[in-house]
């Protein structure tokens, strides 16, 4: 096992530190509550793994009282390389989401397969309306054409860990973002 030193070890550089994290999630908060003022049912559907983080930092900054679920997807098998195919290992079990403004929390877009698969998804089981937040966004990545309708912070094409987000299922809980050495993905 590692210790949060060797996690540290590992890191090339920060490139979110705990402060600006604290900013964006203060800032997407304001947005949504502003935006979904007059929703009746406002569902935060957090993506498993890697936005677990995002998504109870965010949720707590809310005024606006929701509900909370949870789907859990594989696009990547393992390490950095992602795969073409969108799999559902955990779907919502919620039948009737027709009263249901959605709003998916997703830890980065990078093909962004996994989004434009999940809101089309969402749209046909019914929901009122389907929007996404991400906190990190890779546009110099994308496969499918994807915007998402709230995004923390644009980066550059590296792969990144910490907040949540893994590399093989290490690093969730480093509290920054940050870019892996090289090195580290040999370990
Ligand atoms: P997409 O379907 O290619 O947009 O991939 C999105 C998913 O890939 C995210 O939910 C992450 O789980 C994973 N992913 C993409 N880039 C990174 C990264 O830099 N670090 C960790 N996970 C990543
Ligand atoms: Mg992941």
């Amino acid at each position: 096992m590692q210790s949060i030193h060797n996690m540290n070890e590992d890191i090339q550089r920060v490139l979110v530190n705990e402060t600006e994290l604290n900013r964006i999630t203060f800032r997407i908060a304001e947005e949504i509550d502003r935006d979904y003022a007059d929703s009746e049912h406002l569902l935060l559907l957090c993506i498993l793994k890697g936005s677990v983080v995002f998504m109870s930092e965010l949720m707590r900054k809310l005024t606006k009282p929701v509900e909370i679920d949870f789907m859990r997807v594989s696009s990547y098998g393992s390490g950095t390389v992602s795969s073409k195919n969108v799999n559902i290992i955990l779907d919502i079990h919620r039948q009737d989401l027709s009263q249901c403004d959605v709003l998916i929390i997703e830890d980065i877009i990078d093909s962004g397969r996994t989004l434009a698969y999940l809101v089309d998804y969402l749209k046909l089981k019914g929901c009122k309306s389907v929007k996404t937040c991400t906190l990190l966004d890779k546009p110099s990545r994308r496969e499918v054409d994807y915007k998402a309708d709230y995004v923390g912070l644009e980066i550059p094409d590296e792969f990144v860990v910490g907040y949540g987000l893994d590399f093989d299922e290490r690093y969730r809980t480093l509290p920054y973002v940050g870019i892996l050495k090289p090195e580290a993905y040999q370990k």
